[in-house]
């Protein structure tokens, strides 16, 4: 299980009967989780919750506030602040198990010159602030809606990084990459994160299992000669890391090294993890 050691303002605190439990900076907030299938592990901490995320039997659901919350609040992780938001659809702005990914990017960059990388189906900008913090000389940060740029224009700010080169583009991850394949653009670092289905900004439809192969095969073609690092994260229930570390492997034969995982959040002050997909690296 790949797994984050140290988030200073996050915990979760307990998971069971498909919903978990989460510190968000002291705001306790108690969501829906579908992998959480074992009973609650600490029953008598759940009256905590400060708001309580109810699905409702039309889809969707609604936050039921306990506490009256700011709008917004802050988190930090290590030298990175995020805006963490209840969403209407659930989401708080921030996937906490990829700060294993952020750490990771972190050590490989490690202000090293050159380095550009690209991150793909970006959200709010987790591993994008990463790379910019750990000194890439340029960070290309594409999503298909334009409200999660303006959230990641928000972290970059609120993580010091107003001033580096992060640019954000608003476009179908595939058709951005076939485009930078076509300009002869390279990165150093690519790193992906595509749901199971999803739109882009033009309404079109993303499935995964027709999507994942043309996207590993524009990743490959878009790495440099220099190339550090290549991340795919999964969500797709029936597709494991090993499918994805397969795909690789198929196709980077002997070159690099390839590493492929559950990856998770701990419970604290327990033995247990709550799954949150798979990540796949391969690196030079
Ligand atoms: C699972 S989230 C990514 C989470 C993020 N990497 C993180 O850890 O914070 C998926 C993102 O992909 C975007 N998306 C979905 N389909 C897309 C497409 N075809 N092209 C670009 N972005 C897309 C969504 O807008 C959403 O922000």
């Amino acid at each position: 299980m790949i797994s984050t050691s140290i988030f200073q303002d996050y915990q979760l605190l307990d998971a069971g009967d498909k919903e978990k439990l989460e510190s968000w900076n002291g705001i306790i907030l108690r969501r829906p989780d579908p992998m959480a299938l074992w009973p609650k592990l600490k029953p008598d901490i759940w009256d905590s919750a400060m708001a309580y995320y109810h699905r409702s039997n039309k889809g969707g659901g609604y936050w039921e506030y306990k506490k009256k919350l700011p709008e917004a609040w802050k988190v930090q992780f290590q030298d990175l602040t995020f805006k963490v938001s209840p969403t209407n659809f659930k989401h708080t702005g921030l996937f906490p198990e990829q700060a294993a990914n952020w750490e990771y990017i972190n050590k490989l960059i490690n202000n090293q010159k050159d380095v550009k990388v690209l991150n793909l189906f970006a959200y709010t900008g987790g591993a994008t602030m990463a790379a910019s913090k750990a000194g890439a000389e340029e960070v290309v940060h594409v999503d298909a809606a334009k409200g999660m740029i303006e959230w990641a224009k928000e972290n970059r700010d609120l993580s010091g990084l107003t001033d580096k080169k992060i640019r954000f583009i608003v476009d179908d991850c595939l058709k951005f990459m076939q485009r930078e394949i076509r300009r002869g653009h390279k990165y150093e670092g690519i790193i992906m994160d595509p749901p199971s289905y999803g739109r882009g900004p033009d309404n079109e439809l993303f499935k995964f299992e027709e999507k994942i192969g043309p996207l590993v095969d524009c990743a490959i073609e878009l790495l440099s000669d220099k190339a550090l690092f290549l991340i795919i994260n999964t969500y797709t229930t029936g597709y494991s890391q090993t499918v994805i570390a397969n795909l690789l492997r198929s196709k980077f034969k002997d070159k690099g090294h390839i590493e492929a995982d559950e990856i998770g959040i701990p419970i604290i002050d327990t033995d247990y993890y709550l799954p949150c997909g798979f990540t796949t690296r391969w690196t030079k």
